[in-house]
């Protein structure tokens, strides 16, 4: 592959991400918009930046004919990078992104078909294909030390974008931390769906004991109605009290990038077993169940002596 090739797959990769991101707007799945929009921040930066460090250099110091072109390219990643950071700090809820995006994405187009359709179609002028294939090395290499984010305000030519690799350095770390932090929030919202799934079983068998206690005798009071709903609803308070102190315990980090928390913690969020500790389904059901029992038996007596209540 020469860098031509690579440069192209680049801009096809692109493509689809706009293309995919394009599905989405107007009212589509929020996380996979931002998934996608963050998919396109990283391969932009990391595009534009093997393009500014290697490849324009080479191609203005190979041919002044291309200077003015090569300009203007780094003018148009200028303002891509000032859109790219504007988004970057946007929500995908915010009003105003899907419009945002709209804009950058018809200008990186304009961009790539201007790169493809004037430089890249006439690159042999400049150079043997020999030397092509070595500046794909050169740029396939780059792109393992290169920004993964915008950086506008940083230089985009030689010798000033030598400070590149320390920012991707930067750039690298915070990624890692992001990951970090949202593989926690990956965990907490496993532990809530454990939590739910644990108070619809507690409401399911309220029900199920209400529906069944006819058929073995017992009189449906107005009361026992009421005290399985009580029931379901204590535990349905308990499993979204259980759930909100997993989500806390389960992000690692706080946004300062220190540990929150500690080992037991910890411990609790590797395991994904919900914590019994004060708030879990056992203990917030058993004072209701007890009540329910102490009233049941007040009930039974009056209803139907003798038989003994199943347990809810
Ligand atoms: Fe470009």
């Amino acid at each position: 592959m020469d860098a031509i090739s690579l440069l192209k797959q680049d801009h096809a990769t692109l493509r689809k991400l706009f293309k995919r991101h394009e599905a989405l707007k107007h009212g589509g799945d929020v996380r996979k918009k931002q998934e996608i929009s963050r998919r396109i921040i990283l391969e932009l930066s990391i595009h534009a930046a093997i393009e500014e460090q290697v490849f324009y250099p080479s191609v203005k110091a190979h041919d002044p004919r291309w200077i003015e072109r090569i300009d203007e390219s780094l003018e148009e990643h200028r303002v891509a990078k000032w859109e790219l950071a504007a988004i970057q700090r946007m929500s995908p809820e915010d009003p105003r992104f899907d419009a945002r995006f709209t804009v950058l994405v018809r200008n990186v187009l304009h961009h790539i078909e201007e790169e493809e359709n004037g430089l890249f179609a006439r690159i042999h002028q400049t150079f043997t294909q020999e030397e092509l294939d070595a500046m794909a090395d050169a740029l396939a290499l780059a792109k393992r030390a290169v920004p993964t984010h915008p950086h506008p305000m940083l230089p985009d030519e030689p010798p000033g974008n030598l400070v590149m690799p320390l920012v991707a350095v930067i750039d690298r770390g915070r990624d890692l931390v992001t990951e970090l932090v949202e593989r926690g929030m990956e965990w907490a919202r496993q532990l809530a769906q454990v939590g739910r799934g644990r108070a619809e079983q507690v409401g399911e068998e309220a029900r199920k004991w209400t529906l069944e206690a006819p058929g073995r005798g017992l009189k449906v009071t107005s009361d026992m109605l009421e005290e399985a709903r009580d029931m379901a609803r204590d535990a349905t308070q308990s499993a979204r009290r259980m759930a909100e102190q997993a989500a806390n315990d389960a992000t690692p980090w706080r946004g300062n990038g220190e540990r929150r928390g500690h080992g037991a913690s910890t411990h609790r969020a590797k395991t994904s077993h919900p914590p019994r500790q004060r708030g879990s389904m056992s203990r917030q059901t058993s004072a209701p169940a007890g009540k329910t029992a102490h009233k049941r038996a007040t009930s039974d007596k009056g209803n139907s002596a003798g038989k003994s209540a199943p347990r809810a």
